[in-house]
Parts: C-alpha cells; sequence; structure tokens
C-alpha cells in the first residue's frame, strides 16, 4: 500500500512509521517542528519520502496527493504540548484543527478514503467516570481538547458525506523513546540540571494511564488491516491502574541513582490550567478485539525513563 502519514517524524508518527514501512510505501508530511532526527534512518530508504509542508497548505498538500496514489492516511499532525498550546488559541486551532480541515478537503478532492485519526482522552474534558467510548456529554477544558473533539465531529460529516472508512482511537499519555514532551521528559531534565530539588507541577496526585508507544502502534496496525465504512471509534490504554506523578518522580530517581531529592510542589490539584488531574478508560471494546498490550502502566513509565536515559 502507499500510505501517507501526517505528522511523521514527530514521536508516535516515527514508531509508526518504522513498523508500517517493513511492508508499505509510506510518505511522510510534517512541519518538523522538532526537526528530522526521528526518521534520520529513514532517509536513504527507497520506500520512505519526506514532505517538508504546513499542512494547512491546501495547494502543497492536493500536489502530494497528486503526484502519489495514496491508499490510507494516518493523521497524526496536531500541537502536542497542551500546556503550549494554553497561552495561545491560535496553535490548536492551525495545528491540530485546521490540520484536520485541510487533509479532509484534500482527501475529498483526491477520492481517498481510508483514515486514522489519533484523538485524545483530553475530548471527553474532566468526568468523575470510568470512560467508555458511548460516554455522554463531552466537554473538553483545554483548546487542544476541543481542537480535537471538533476534528472528530468534523471526520464524522466527512466519513459520512463522502463515503470514508474512518478509525479513530482516543489515546491515553503515550510515552517511550523519542518522547518530545511531558512529566517524564520534564522530571528527567530538571534532576539533570538539580540532582537535589524535584519541582513537581500540582500536588503529584493526579493519575493517569500511560502506555507503551509500541503497545499503542501494535494496535493501530493491528486495528486498521481491515477498515469499515463510517467511523469506528475506540479508547485504548493499559490494563489496570493509572500512575500518579509522585509514582513517576519515584520511578525517575530510582532509576537516576539519586538520593534525598526534595520534592517541591507548585500546590493546586493539577499541572495547569486546562490539564484533567485524573482519568480512568474503560478499554473493554478494544480488549474484546484480541490485542492486549504488554506493559502496564508503571512499567511503561520504568521503561520508558530506562529509553531516555539510553538515549
Ligand atoms: N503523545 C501523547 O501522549 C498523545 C496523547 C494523546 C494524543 N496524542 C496525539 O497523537 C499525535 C502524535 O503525537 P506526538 O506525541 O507524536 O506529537 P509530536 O509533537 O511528537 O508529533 C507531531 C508532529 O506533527 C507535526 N505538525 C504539527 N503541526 C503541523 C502542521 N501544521 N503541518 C505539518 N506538520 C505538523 C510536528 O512537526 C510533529 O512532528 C498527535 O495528534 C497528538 O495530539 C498524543
Amino acid at each position: 500500500m502507499n500510505i501517507l502519514i501526517t505528522g511523521g517524524a514527530g514521536f508516535i508518527g516515527s514508531h509508526l512509521i518504522d513498523k508500517l514501512i517493513e511492508s508499505n510505501k509510506v510518505i511522510c508530511v510534517d512541519k518538523l517542528i522538532f526537526g528530522k532526527s526521528n526518521i534520520s534512518h529513514l532517509l536513504n530508504n527507497s520506500n520512505f519520502k519526506l514532505y517538508e509542508i504546513d499542512l494547512t497548505n491546501f495547494d502543497l498538500l492536493d500536489e502530494i496527493f497528486k503526484n502519489n496514489s495514496i491508499d490510507m492516511v494516518y493523521h497524526l499532525a496536531a500541537n502536542s504540548d497542551i500546556q503550549k498550546g494554553a497561552l495561545n488559541p491560535d496553535i490548536d486551532f492551525n495545528d491540530t484543527f485546521l490540520t484536520t480541515k485541510v487533509l479532509l478537503d484534500v482527501m475529498r478532492k483526491n477520492n481517498v478514503k481510508n483514515l486514522f485519526f489519533s484523538s485524545t482522552s483530553a475530548v471527553y474534558g474532566e468526568k468523575n467516570e470510568i470512560l467508555n467510548e458511548n460516554t455522554p456529554g463531552l466537554r473538553p477544558v483545554s483548546y487542544y481538547g476541543g481542537a480535537k473533539l471538533s476534528s472528530e465531529a468534523l471526520i464524522s460529516s466527512y466519513a459520512a458525506m463522502c463515503d470514508m472508512n474512518v478509525m479513530i482511537f482516543r489515546f491515553p499519555n503515550v510515552i517511550g523513546p523519542r518522547l518530545t514532551h511531558g512529566v517524564i521528559f520534564d522530571f528527567i531534565n530538571k534532576l539533570k540540571k538539580n540532582p537535589k530539588r524535584l519541582e513537581i507541577l500540582g500536588n503529584g496526585l493526579q493519575c493517569k494511564p500511560y502506555i507503551y508507544v509500541l503497545d499503542l502502534v501494535d494496535a493501530i496496525i493491528k486495528m486498521t488491516k481491515s477498515m469499515n465504512k463510517g467511523i469506528d471509534l475506540y479508547n485504548i490504554s493499559v490494563i489496570g491502574n493509572g500512575t500518579t506523578v509522585n509514582e513517576i518522580a519515584d520511578i525517575v530517581v530510582d532509576e537516576m541513582k539519586l538520593k534525598d531529592v526534595e520534592y517541591i510542589y507548585s500546590g493546586s490539584d493539577r499541572g495547569w490550567k486546562g490539564d484533567v488531574p485524573k482519568f480512568s478508560y474503560d478499554i473493554t471494546k478494544i480488549l474484546n478485539t484480541g490485542w492486549k498490550p504488554k506493559y502496564n502502566s508503571n512499567e511503561a513509565v520504568r521503561k520508558t525513563v530506562k529509553d531516555v536515559l539510553g538515549e
């Protein structure tokens, strides 16, 4: 197949390409916010093409679709830094929502029918219940969550109007080698600068599930092997409990072999405005397909800390 991946130079996209390229031709479209380091090993591969463009440019994207016969699109490009997006709503409007809108228009024009979309737990907003795919009343509390939920709505309309086959996964926190941001990345960098003191955003009790990136990629590839008309939506996560920020701090300190580190808390129950401090997923639907993650949340955190320290 000829596969086009948006955001393929990013953290998750680059891992997805590593697997897809084993049996497909892959076209990566990315504006390279984090550079090319995640895909540098692919640049001489004859099954790989890179186009450095901003996806919100309809004409440039249309040209790429015209010059390549695309069978399937994986749309991962977005602003992935919620804290950065919190400072300026335009960031998520452009990189998270408008990228989706332009991509859908180009797919419509070029009659490309198959789409995978990377959505997020942030679409649910703050809810005190276990979240499943039918949880009603989604009220995002960040611009990022709003832009992803709007993208889902727009995708739904294009799927119906253009007879598309769409799969949407709502990711939890995703971690592993090549991380570009997030709590593990942040703690390791802070402790490298000052091994005696760790500033923790929030009260440390925030608790979320963390999935290992290769478990996620495995599910994406398995589930997109057969695409159905309309929309298939899955929550994806680990089995068992999430990991608290305090547990992450302890694991990072332990793996860095540090002693007597003082934790300093910024205070409130959340790291920043727009953060959802706790959530938990019901993943019965995806487990019923036969897919199962290898790692639970704490194992994924420890493995990622080892990966990042070894990079
Ligand atoms: N990492 C997580 O924990 C997580 C959780 C939930 C959902 N997601 C979603 O998964 C996807 C991948 O996330 P990631 O962590 O790999 O992010 P990432 O930031 O590492 O990668 C995103 C890529 O998209 C590209 N991009 C952004 N805007 C673009 C634009 N306008 N035109 C072209 N390229 C553009 C960036 O250059 C980057 O390479 C995103 O859609 C993100 O919202 C990630």
